[in-house]
């Protein structure tokens, strides 16, 4: 192999036009392709950039054009030559119109034959493409949305310090505390049988700056949370994150939608039009049937109770009598789509969501076929269908419980899933939402209590003030979230900074006085200086990136991922380590000690 020698780059490729024709420079790259047509050689060169033809033919120097005929896909090069003009142009490339007429060539590394072709167009296994991450990374489609990441993490950086915010890193090392997802935790060598938790978000950090008097701040943070991986949640993932004090929540979004605008307009040009929407969570749920909804397609949620409240169907029956609701979908003109074994399909989507069925109707040509004809008397049809306003073609879809939230739920995900079934969704537009005045409690059946549904610092409204102890069913928080195309991308809040309401919000999430002061004491305690008003969000950058390049997992817009039981296949992690290593933890000491309590 051959060292760069005094050759050194002069230009990336990428860039190249017709009106560069006729300069000298040196490139460098991989060959992406290599065509030996006999005495003359074609061979693409590939950078960070893009792709330009090079050319050797019988005008090139011989030892030159040895070394060409010599190459193959994935060697590492580097050229110096002329850009000329190019016989046969093309479109399919930017540079299309320009090639590299070589006169230097050094071969700096060479390639074995790669498990898979370095193009776009491939069918290739996942796991294939993740365990030599390095090639899958070459492909252009691979490429570009790392690159548009890094420009996207300027933007932001720039955008928050011309908004005087400061960047602030926050430990990776902390103390694990209770509430949110499970932790990854760290065993400390020095402290046997102490362990330190990996960040799931900066959220106590960043409140504590604000009371160290930064008044703005933002990190472009790493967050780790242990739980189950899905298309839009990886369990080491990147945040937009920021706190802002003297500020009310309308502040907040107001300044982020001036950052969302200014990166739609700087990646993809489109002029977004602000304010965004901004929905409360009741309606949200009530209309859409979910906290994150769709907005690029209609088929919203009706409640249709009063129209079949005396119906003496059992399953209306039942839920209205336990004060739950029946709700519908009118999927307009969707009957020749919406077929009996479709509907079936949908069935099974309301019941994953914890529906007991999903009643329908029919109205076609031929008439009315429904789940429920026998059932209900003709009248009833008719409230049904005048409250949906049904017409010939309609489908009617209905769920009914005696739950709420539970009926909501499961006729959102059917909406979705009409949608989708029936191409009502278009992928190029960008709905974007605020939804606004979350509950500031969830029940959680699994623990038997109420839970914090954003964490435990979100400052309830001024009318959930007094019900904080008394009724969390009845309270809702300063709290938003900004909603993309289906996606929630961002969340936050206008945090507590009153000592006596933080330790009321705890009480009513069941801590005791001694759990919340081992947990969050060092907090309390920094509220006693002095505690600015403070509030702030936080970004998911993998799903911002990846809705914004119109990708369908935030594993293609992250360099190195997890796969679905959380490894990285690449480099093997998580993997076995030595006994030294371990010993030196002293964990069989943690282990022993737990046996001996029980
Ligand atoms: P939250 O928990 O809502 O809020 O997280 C903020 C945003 O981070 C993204 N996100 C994830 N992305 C990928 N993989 C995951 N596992 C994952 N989990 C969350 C989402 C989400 O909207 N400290 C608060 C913010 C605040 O109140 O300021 C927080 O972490 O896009």
């Amino acid at each position: 192999m051959e060292t760069m020698g005094n050759l050194r780059r002069t230009h990336y490729v990428g860039g190249l036009r017709l009106a560069d024709a006729g300069t000298e420079m040196t490139v460098a790259g991989s060959i992406a392709k290599c065509r030996d047509k006999g005495g003359i050689i074609f061979a693409d060169l590939r950078d960070t950039t893009g792709v330009l033809q090079m050319v050797f033919d019988d005008g090139t120097d011989r030892e030159v054009f040895a070394k060409a005929q010599s190459l193959k896909s994935e060697y590492v090069v580097i050229a110096r030559g002329t850009l000329r003009e190019r016989d046969a142009k093309t479109d399919k490339i930017p540079t299309g119109e320009v090639e590299l007429y070589v006169s230097e060539l050094r071969v700096l590394s060479a390639a074995e034959t790669t498990p898979f072709e370095i193009r776009d167009e491939i069918k290739v296994k996942d796991e294939l493409r993740l365990k030599y991450r390095y090639l899958d990374l070459r492909r252009p489609s691979m490429h570009e949305p790392l690159v548009l990441r890094s420009r996207i993490c300027q933007i932001v950086r720039n955008y928050f310090c011309d908004h005087h915010f400061c960047e602030i890193e926050t430990p990776m090392l902390m103390k694990s505390t209770p509430e949110g997802a499970r932790d990854y935790l760290v065993p400390s060598r020095v402290q046997p049988g102490h362990f330190y938790a990996l960040p799931q978000s900066p959220q106590l950090y960043k409140q504590i700056l604000m009371l160290s008097g930064f008044d703005r701040y933002f990190q472009i943070a790493r967050c780790f949370r242990d739980e189950d991986l899905r298309a839009d949640r990886q369990p080491e993932f990147t945040q937009i994150d920021l706190e802002m004090s003297f500020v009310t929540e309308d502040d907040i979004m107001t300044l982020n939608e001036g950052l969302i605008k200014l990166l739609w307009k700087e990646i993809l040009n489109i002029d977004l039009t602000t304010p965004f929407r901004r929905i409360p969570w009741d309606e949200a749920m009530a209309r859409f049937g979910s906290d994150k909804p769709d907005m690029r397609f209609g088929l919203e949620l009706m409640d249709v109770t009063d129209a079949v409240r005396s119906s003496s169907f059992a399953p209306f029956r039942s839920a209205i009598d336990a004060g739950g609701s029946v709700r519908l979908i009118n999927c307009k003109g969707l009957a020749a789509q919406l077929t009996r074994k479709t509907i079936d399909k949908l069935g099974e989507v309301a019941k994953t969501y914890g529906a007991k069925g999903l009643a329908y109707t029919r109205l076609t040509e031929e008439g009315e076929t429904s789940s429920f004809e026998k059932f209900l008397t003709e009248e009833e049809k008719a409230a049904l269908r005048a409250a949906a306003g049904a017409e010939t073609g309609d489908v009617l879809l209905v769920v009914s419980d005696a739950n709420n939230t539970r009926a909501c739920t499961a006729l959102g995900q059917v909406r979705l899933e009409v949608a989708r079934r029936c191409d009502l969704i278009d992928p190029s537009k960008f709905e974007f939402l605020w939804v606004v005045r979350f509950p500031l409690f969830e029940y959680s059946e699994e623990e038997g209590r109420f839970m914090a549904m954003h964490h435990p610092f979100t400052m309830p409204t001024e009318d959930s003030l007094d019900k904080v102890e008394t009724d969390q069913a009845a309270c809702y928080a300063n709290a938003y979230d900004i909603v993309l195309n289906g996606v929630e991308l961002g969340g936050g809040s206008i945090r507590i900074n009153d000592p006596e309401l933080q330790g009321r919000m705890f009480k009513a999430l069941g801590f005791t006085e001694e759990k919340a002061r081992e947990s969050f004491g060092f907090l309390m305690d920094a509220y006693r200086y002095g505690a600015p008003p403070h509030g702030g969000m936080a970004y998911g950058l993998d799903r911002l990136v990846m809705l914004m390049l119109g990708r369908d997992s935030i594993r293609d817009v992250i360099a190195f991922p997890k796969v679905q039981n959380a490894s990285e296949l690449m480099s093997g992690a998580p993997d076995v380590v030595d006994a030294k290593q371990l010993t030196e933890l002293h964990l069989e000491k943690v282990l022993l000690e737990l046996i001996n309590k029980e």
